[in-house]
This record gives C-alpha cells, sequence and structure tokens, in this order.
C-alpha cells in the first residue's frame, strides 16, 4: 500500500493494554468522530495487543478473545468502518506477540487472509520472539507480500524498535512507517531520548515509508498503561507533539480522549501543527545554526523554523536566514507566524532571535516575502 502523508489515528496500547475491548472501540470510534478527530485527520482506530486467544483455531487461525470481542471482528470493523473511520490491527513477526498470543511467524499468508475477511485495513506488526535465524527485514518484507497479495489494501505498521538498523532496509520491504525506538513512557526524559535518537537518523524519514517515533503521551497525564506519575506538562506535551509533526512521524494517539480536556484537544487538533506533519512533499528537515533549531521547506514554498529547548534551564535561540538560503542578496525576508500561539511576529529581515523556555518549542510558519 503506498501513503503519501504520515498515518494518523488513536492506538489502544497506551492507554488500555490488555484491557482493550469492543466496547472501548466502540466507544472511541463515536469520540473520534464526535470530537474532531476524524476531521482533523485521525482516521485510523487501532488496536494493539491482546485482542486474540492465546491459542490458534484447528484451522490455524488466530481466534478472538470471545470474553473481549463477543461478536468477532468483522462486526468491530464493520462498526468503525461506518464511522468513516479505518481498522487497525496488531500482531508480531516472532512466534508470539509481545504479551505472549499467537504471533505470525510462518503464518504470514493465513493471517494477512484473515485480517483481509475481517475487513481490517492496518497492521501493526511488531518484534518480539523473532527467531534469531530469521533477519527482521525477511519478515517483513515476507507480510508485506502476504499483504500485497491477500486482495485487500492494507497498510503494514512495521514496529522492530530500530532493530538492525530498521531505517536502513525498512524501505524495501512495502511497509508505510516503522518505529525507529523503543516504547515511549509519558515521562520527559521518555520523549526527550525519542527526539535524541532522532538526530542520528531523520535523513531516512521520507514520503512513503514514515518514521514512526512511537504512540504520543499527549494528555495521559499519567494515568493508564504507559502513565509514570504524573505525566508530563502541558508545555511539554506541546513540544512532544510539535517534535513528532515537525519530524513527519505518524501521529497515533495514546491518551484516553474520551476524558480529553481543551488544553489536550488544543494540542492533539491544532491544524496548523498537524499540516506541518502533513505537508504533501515531505521534505526532509535540516539542522540550523545549532543542535536544536531546525528548518524544513514546505511543499507550497514556506518554511517551518522549530526551536525544541530540550535542557533544563531557560535559553534563547537565533537563526540567521542566509542559513535557510535567503539573506540580503535575495532581496526577501519571512512573515512569522507562531503556531502555538496564533501570533503574528510580521516581516523579519535577516534574522529572528529570541527567548525559549526549558523544555519548550518554538515553531514558527514563514513565509516568504520581498522586501
Ligand atoms: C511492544 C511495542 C508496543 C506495544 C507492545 C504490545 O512493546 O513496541 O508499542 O505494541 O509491544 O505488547
Amino acid at each position: 500500500m503506498v501513503v503519501k502523508t504520515p498515518p494518523m489515528g488513536w492506538n489502544s496500547w497506551n492507554t488500555f493494554a490488555d484491557r482493550i475491548n469492543e466496547e472501548i472501540v466502540r466507544t472511541m470510534a463515536d469520540v473520534m468522530v464526535n470530537e474532531g478527530y476524524l476531521d482533523a485527520g485521525y482516521n485510523y482506530l487501532v488496536i494493539d495487543d491482546c485482542w486474540a486467544l492465546r491459542e490458534r483455531g484447528a484451522d490455524g487461525r488466530m481466534v478472538p478473545d470471545p470474553a473481549k470481542f463477543p461478536n468477532g471482528m468483522k462486526a468491530v470493523a464493520d462498526y468503525v468502518h461506518s464511522k468513516g473511520l479505518k481498522f487497525g490491527m496488531y500482531s508480531c513477526v516472532g512466534n508470539f506477540t509481545c504479551g505472549g498470543f499467537p504471533g505470525s511467524f510462518e503464518y504470514e499468508f493465513i493471517d494477512a487472509a484473515t485480517l483481509a475477511e475481517w475487513g481490517v485495513d492496518f497492521l501493526k506488526l511488531d518484534y518480539c520472539y523473532k527467531p534469531g535465524t530469521e533477519p527482521g527485514a525477511r519478515l517483513y518484507r515476507r507480510m508485506a507480500l502476504a499483504l500485497e497479495n491477500c486482495g485487500r489494501e492494507i497498510l503494514l505498521s512495521a514496529c522492530s524498535w530500530g532493530a538492525e538498523e530498521t531505517h536502513r532496509w525498512i524501505k524495501s520491504t512495502g511497509a508505510s512507517m516503522w518505529r525507529s525506538t523503543g516504547d515511549v513512557f509519558d515521562t520527559w526524559s521518555s520523549v526527550r531520548d525519542i527526539y535524541n535518537i532522532q538526530k542520528g537518523i531523520y535523513e531516512y524519514n521520507g514520503a512513503g515509508c514514515f518514521n514512526d517515533m512511537d504512540m504520543l503521551v499527549v494528555g495521559m497525564y499519567g494515568k493508564g498503561h504507559v502513565g509514570l506519575d504524573n505525566g508530563l506538562t502541558l508545555d511539554e506535551y506541546r513540544t512532544h507533539f510539535s517534535m513528532w509533526a515537525f519530524f513527519g512521524s505518524p501521529l497515533m494517539m495514546g491518551s484516553d480522549i474520551r476524558g480529553a480536556d481543551d488544553d489536550i484537544k488544543s494540542i492533539l487538533l491544532n491544524k496548523d501543527v498537524i499540516a506541518v506533519d502533513q505537508d504533501p512533499a515531505y521534505r526532509q528537515p535540516y539542522n540550523v545554526n545549532g543542535a536544536d533549531t531546525w528548518a524544513r521547506h514546505m511543499a507550497n514554498g514556506d518554511i517551518v523554523l522549530a526551536v525544541f529547548n530540550v535542557s533544563d534551564n531557560d535559553g534563547g535561540y537565533f537563526i540567521p536566514f542566509c542559513e535557510l538560503g535567503l539573506g540580503r542578496v535575495t532581496g526577501r525576508g519571512l512573515r512569522i507566524r507562531n503556531l502555538w500561539t496564533g501570533e503574528d511576529l510580521g516581516v523579519r529581515k535577516e534574522q529572528i532571535a529570541g527567548g525559549i523556555k526549558a523544555h519548550s518549542t518554538v515553531l514558527l510558519r514563514c513565509e516568504v516575502v520581498e522586501l
């Protein structure tokens, strides 16, 4: 399956883990539609691990746990589709999933056919219990082939945590997104560490096969399966969301959006920031004048500037436009808008500088204008 922009949606793991069930899926589908998430672009509803019985059926097929999914998966998929959403499920390249349920190793074609029958549109394929003798690349290629030949469009979401230098081979497999790190937690250090890992691999992200920085923890406030303490501050949640959007990661919400407050909604539903993530060109970002200052050129000719202050101290930033290809010789400057405050910063001629609080982000969309 070919995707042009980073996939968006909601995934059950961060909040519900093994407590996922049909009722939650139906409620989440309603919330995604009624609260504006689908309109904002979040169109995949994905069930993560722990949906199946521990044993395959006599026919070799995976069996949904009847205590959690009493009407089977087709009924769930039908409901999700009836809301205008797409339906995602989860398996593993190994013999078992991370939760110890049946994995797809050597069942790839059977599982792809089963998913197609149920009406599944997305498969997250994890990496636990992978036989040591099998290279990951081969197993992702095999499942991609199975999906591409199952008679239904099913997006393959690889989840190999960056193992075996995933970034070097993943585009050869047919996956549309690939996890580049270990699991996210609802802590500042987890988000910061995932960001820092991107510094070594951001050149490998690209249209058609997007670097998945993991599910968003925005709005978890320390609750749910990957929640710890009180979670992040609002400023930190904004930084987290900005990082994922700036680097063009899939945006898969992971918090319990049934109870999202207005502050959290203003982050998850910020159309301008989502538009950065979803830019149709997906041009590679580049580093400007120092470690945590970045630029990305947009399809419409704008430039997005991002400054992430991951240190524990307040600081400052300085961006000379000559580093963006502009500068005095061009007779052009930038009309600048702050994407979090909405503030119009007017036209700047040769540079922009300012202060930035610890753990916060400055995200600016800049239009090239004649001076
Ligand atoms: C791994 C993945 C997570 C989640 C769990 C489920 O840890 O990286 O995203 O899918 O397995 O068990």
